[in-house]
């Protein structure tokens, strides 16, 4: 079983590349700084000896049709994928830089939108494999210095909804990950000694949880918040 992760160096994507090579699958992976991409393939094929890992850089915000390429050149069956990239840039409509919202609508939404039109194909035409696409509480709900970011995942929103309606008929699972804070790089020194934000692998858990569903069964939605609700 094969799964590509997207943003697997860290965070949230790196959690989610640990449980399922626990699980033995085979990881392919991308980023777009290469050392610590190699770092993070290197731990876990040291933790996890028996199962394959490619990993190779790109930037998703230009360059999500040529990981297509190099996915579909690997000849393999894709079981998941997890349109996970993504880059938080806090900010306000009325005054955030002149170009936020095109870089992040770049980053977060043109690289799930162009990747998986890439794979879609060879998928359809196998009638399987389970799409995730990460998105967050700022998909649906406005909040302090959410800017841009927040536009970008409506926006991300409205492509896992689409998708969705359109994969029914091939079989193809489209499962949307609504995260509320999570502890990763994007909270800087956030001291959550008191747990007062989720950890990455609570979001792992629940994705590899429903990847394990009979083919008739579609997780749609997955509304993740701290257990005190969201800061
Ligand atoms: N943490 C939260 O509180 C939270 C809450 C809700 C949703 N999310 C979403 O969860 C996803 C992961 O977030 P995270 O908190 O785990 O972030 P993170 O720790 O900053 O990790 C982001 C990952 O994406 C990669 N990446 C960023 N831009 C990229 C690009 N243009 N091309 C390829 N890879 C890229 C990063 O590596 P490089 O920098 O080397 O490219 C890294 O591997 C994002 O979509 C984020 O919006 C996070």
């Amino acid at each position: 079983m094969n799964v590509i992760i997207t943003g697997a160096s860290k965070g949230i994507g790196k959690a989610i590349a640990t449980i399922f090579a626990a699980n033995g699958y085979d990881l392919f992976l991308c980023s777009r700084n290469e050392v610590a991409l190699y770092k993070a393939m290197e731990e876990l094929q040291t933790r996890f000896p028996s199962i394959t890992i490619k990993a190779k850089a790109f930037d998703l915000s230009k360059q999500a049709k040529e990981f297509g390429q190099w996915i579909l050149a690997q000849d393999i069956e894709i079981d998941v994928l997890v349109n996970n990239a993504g880059l938080f840039e806090p900010g306000s409509v009325y005054n955030e830089p002149e170009g936020t919202l095109e870089s992040q609508v770049q980053t977060n939404v043109y690289s799930a939108y162009h990747l998986t039109r890439t794979l879609l194909q060879a998928m359809m035409k196998r009638k399987a494999g389970h799409i995730f696409n990460i998105c967050s509480i700022a998909s649906f709900q406005a909040y302090k210095n959410g800017g841009a970011y927040s536009i970008s995942k409506f926006a991300m929103d409205g492509f896992n909804k689409n998708l969705r309606e359109e994969m029914k008929e091939y079989g193809i699972k489209v499962t949307a990950v609504y995260p509320g804070a999570v502890l990763t790089d994007s909270w800087g020194d956030y001291d959550n000694s008191k747990h007062r934000i989720m950890e990455a692998a609570d979001v792992a858990k629940i994705i590899f949880a429903a990847s394990q569903l009979s083919a008739g069964a579609c997780v749609e939605e997955i509304v993740m918040r701290p257990q005190l609700g969201d800061l």
